[in-house]
């Protein structure tokens, strides 16, 4: 009997985490007696299209495992369901048809590719969560996440020597797009004393305040950490249109403009941008992105699908692709915010729910 045949595509941005989910693919799929085959597609969706793989094996795989990026190549632009407008699923299917499951690694977008091509053609998908940003609803981390916190944290800690030695006010712009995990999480890692999130719209007076306040208390510097997606109380987030999609950045000099006009202080801005992304995976992000890629194997093994694996608790598991929808904000109820709150960071804004 023939092995399993095994579709492996990473679409949306590559994250660190990527490459360990591969192997571990590869790695769990070549303990059957039989011997699988699999492709691992390029660049995305776009590989599937024109039906451009590189079979995975266990040789192909050696020494990924630290390596940032993705081996395959990571696609953003091409959905098969909407390519110019058109829908060329169709075309697709003539490739995915032959598989016996198709593994995408990816974020919200992802899953709800994943879930049409399940819905509407009945193909046997299993979504595994990967996102710098950690906004995927059914799971409690995505892997890449821990490795972009841990990479920001590090260039604020960076920043604060400048900062107290010359009295200065850094504003650290960090990505995310419409939701402040990173903020939040390498803010407090990195001691910010400000933290700006897109769940809680700012006003740029309190920010103004703390930083006058800070300095007339003796802290003559503050560190002030922005998601690239936030916004003033009475404004928009900084972005630009690509296609329909936003592309954000610039929060960080829009806001340091702002501030340099309210307070005495030096308001630099520093945009930490793709240097979030491109990092070796932390520890934790290859254990997550491990356990969630051999997980994916045993469910394919077992005929699961439709499903994403899902890191709940201290649990690996499985949660059906429909409740996989939305996006997973910050909460004011969140641990980390409330300890945020406790020990004095200052959001400068009251959370706004629903959003
Ligand atoms: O979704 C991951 C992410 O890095 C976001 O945080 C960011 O807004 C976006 O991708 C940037 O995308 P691109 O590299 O395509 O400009």
């Amino acid at each position: 009997m023939a092995g399993q045949r095994i579709g492996v595509v990473t679409t949306g941005g590559d994250a660190p985490g990527l490459n360990a989910v591969i192997r571990a693919i590869v790695k769990a799929a070549y303990q059957s007696e039989t011997e699988p085959e699999i492709r691992g597609y390029r660049d995305g969706m776009e590989g599937v299209m024109e039906r451009r793989w590189l079979r995975l094996t266990p040789d192909s795989i050696k020494g990924i495992l630290p390596r940032a990026g993705t081996m395959l190549g990571a696609g953003t632009r091409v959905n098969p369901f909407n390519v110019g407008g058109v829908d060329q699923s169709e075309l697709a299917m003539q490739e995915l048809r032959e598989l016996d499951v198709l593994m995408i690694l990816g974020g919200n977008g992802s899953m709800a590719l994943g879930h049409a091509l399940h819905t509407r053609y009945g193909l046997p998908v299993i979504g595994i969560p990967k996102t710098i940003d950690n906004d995927v609803v059914g799971t409690d981390m995505t892997f890449g996440f821990d490795s972009a916190v841990m990479a920001a944290t590090e260039a604020i800690d960076r920043l604060h020597a400048t900062a107290e030695a010359h009295h200065r006010v850094f504003v650290v712009e960090t990505m995310g797009r419409d939701v402040g995990w990173i903020a939040l999480y390498a803010g407090i890692g990195g001691g910010a004393d400000v933290i700006l999130m897109p769940e809680v719209p700012f006003s740029i007076d309190r920010v103004a305040e703390t930083i006058r306040w800070r300095d007339a208390s003796g802290r003559r510097f503050t560190i002030v950490v922005v998601a690239e997606g936030a916004r003033p109380r009475e404004g928009e987030p900084c972005y630009s249109m690509e296609g329909e999609r936003r592309r954000y950045g610039g929060i960080a000099t829009w806001l340091a403009g702002q501030l340099s006009a309210r307070v005495d202080q030096d308001v630099r801005p520093i945009q930490l941008g793709h240097i979030q992304r491109g990092v070796e995976p932390t520890a934790r992000d290859r254990r997550l992105a491990t356990a969630l890629g051999a997980h994916a194997v045993e469910l394919a093994r077992d005929g699961h699908a439709g499903c994403m694996v899902a890191l709940r608790g201290n649990q690996i598991t499985k949660v059906p692709l429909d409740e996989v929808q939305g996006v997973r904000r910050v909460t004011p109820d969140d641990p980390l915010y409330r300890t945020g709150i406790s020990i004095g960071i200052s959001y400068c804004g009251q959370p706004v729910e629903g959003r």
